[in-house]
């Protein structure tokens, strides 16, 4: 469906695409996949395109408090096991786009959107209830864009499986938020794809297993990860996809995420208690730092440096204890830490004991809370990201726009948008994801609060950076049309 919107849009041409996704803010989210598939599509529409998301129907606190209507009743197979599925539509169009639920029984209407035994055949189903109701329309879409590797099978089952022949000629777009993550399945389980030129079964290997992420990277028309820096970083440390990012650059390119300001706006967030812009920065985040200390028994004339993120090896919050813990003898206590996290029960429960050594100095939430994500961005005065590996990071953005100086490992996402203090820049960086190289940046941020009027204006002039969504709307829109010609 194609049409010319008018004087404003330079006869722009509109394009239908269709982002298929495991995770979508605020329907459900584990990380920042949700956030950039709940905003993207929306800013792509507001820039007069056509944008929809699929995504599986978990049983969420979204699906019971909203209005939705059957689009579609079908029935396939997964192997030898056929399935009914069921795709129903949000009434109001409240994000902003079409969203269309793909409904499973068994099978995806679970509590939590990862983390079954049987992923695999979860996401496979998805997948190929999407291509089965997708096949059926009476137009074809202009983009399929899929993300991550719960979905990148579609670029290979569209072009090699016989009952999707009809979707060959669709350009399929595969965006790499994580390369850690790569969905692998043992050969024993291709028959789950719906029947396909065997002939093309090297297009599926990796290593002499099915990995989804690698067939996608083969197969897409296009592949794009979430910051340029990540994309060159992929060349040399990819999860063993290495060589594959390599020869596929050609096709690749990377397009820095933005943040959706409708959510993430210090002036409009009604988490806060207080809601500040640039100009009022320093009493808007005195008034939430006063009530997350209070809450979390702080001392607040100290320093704030919080952590919010999934407690994993990537993030490198395996070296939270010991920093902490080197940074609060290294500052005699003139420093505080607030962690906001869950994941690895091993870390999970280093970071509960430390709270017994550093009450009033340290503590953590252990859990997923969005409420005090917020609260957090606002009321610290420092972000820390240690990131081992940092595709592209929504946090530092989130921590910049409220005000809140990022101190972030030079990696990915991370050296793309924070430019050192040093460097006549807003935030601090460092080389390894260390405790040492943490304690020495602690050290450096405690020297620049106190220097109140630098913070001030450090502050003031990563407010009102834009990242917006715009730019890279932008550039997907741009990447899509070449497909199209
Ligand atoms: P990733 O997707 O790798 O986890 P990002 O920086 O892209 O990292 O995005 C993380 C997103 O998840 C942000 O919106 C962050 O605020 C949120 N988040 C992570 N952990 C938690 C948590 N425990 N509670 C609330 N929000 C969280
Ligand atoms: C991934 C990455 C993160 C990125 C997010 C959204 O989860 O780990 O760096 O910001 O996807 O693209």
């Amino acid at each position: 469906m194609k049409y010319f919107t008018g004087v404003f849009k330079f006869f722009a041409i509109s394009m239908e695409i269709i982002h298929i996704s495991a995770e979508c803010y605020p329907v459900a989210k584990a990380g920042g996949l949700g956030d950039v598939v709940g905003a993207l599509p929306k800013y792509q529409n507001k820039s007069g395109h056509v944008a929809k998301v699929v995504m599986p129907m978990y049983r969420t606190k979204f699906l019971y408090e909203n209005q939705w209507q059957v689009d579609h009743k079908g029935t396939t197979s997964l192997g030898s096991w056929m399935f009914d599925y069921t795709i129903i539509k949000e009434k109001t169009n409240k994000l902003g786009f079409d969203l269309y639920l793909v409904d499973i029984n068994g099978l995806l209407d679970r509590d939590r959107i990862y983390g079954y035994h049987d992923d695999t055949e979860r996401f496979m189903a998805f997948q190929i209830a999407v291509l089965h109701w997708i096949n059926q329309w009476d137009h074809k879409p202009d983009v399929l864009h899929c993300h991550d590797h719960h979905t990148s099978m579609i670029p290979f089952m569209v072009k090699y499986c016989y009952a999707f022949n009809r979707l060959g000629n669709v350009p399929t777009v595969l965006t790499i938020h994580n390369a850690q993550y790569q969905g692998w399945m043992g050969w024993d389980k291709s028959h789950y794809i719906p029947a396909w030129d065997t002939w093309k079964g090297g297009l599926l290997d990796w290593k002499n297993t099915i990995n989804p992420l690698a067939a996608g990277i083969k197969t897409a028309w296009k592949v794009t990860t979430v910051s340029s820096s990540y994309l060159e970083e992929m060349k040399w440390s990819a999860n063993g996809l290495e060589s594959l990012i390599s020869q596929e650059q050609f096709k690749s390119m990377g397009i820095l995420n933005g943040i959706d300001t409708e959510v993430w706006n210090p002036e409009t967030d009604r988490y806060l208690r207080e809601q500040y812009d640039p100009e009022i920065v320093r009493r808007g985040k005195d008034i939430n730092k006063k009530f997350l200390c209070k809450e979390f028994h702080l001392d607040e004339s100290n320093p704030l440096v919080v952590f919010i993120g999934r407690l994993v090896g990537e993030k490198a919050a395996d070296i939270l204890p010991d920093a902490i813990l080197s940074s609060l003898y290294s500052m005699q206590g003139n420093v505080n830490f607030l962690v906001l996290g869950n994941g690895e029960p091993e870390i999970e429960n280093q970071l509960v004991q430390l709270k017994n050594t550093f009450a009033g100095n340290y503590n953590a939430f252990i859990g997923y809370d969005e409420t005090l994500s917020h609260l957090m961005y606002a009321g610290a005065d420092f972000l820390l990201m240690p990131s081992r590996v940092e595709p592209c990071g929504l946090n530092q953005m989130y921590a910049m726009k409220y005000g809140t100086v990022p101190m972030v490992r030079s990696t990915g996402g991370l050296k793309d948008t924070v430019v050192d203090v040093g460097d006549n820049g807003w935030g601090i960086r460092f080389e390894q994801p260390t405790a040492g190289d943490v304690t020495y940046s602690v050290g450096r941020a405690v020297q620049v609060y106190q220097e109140k009027e630098k913070m001030e204006s450090m502050q003031q002039h990563m407010m009102n950076i834009d990242h917006s969504w715009q730019h890279s709307v932008d550039q997907y829109i741009n990447l899509y049309q070449d497909l199209k010609h």
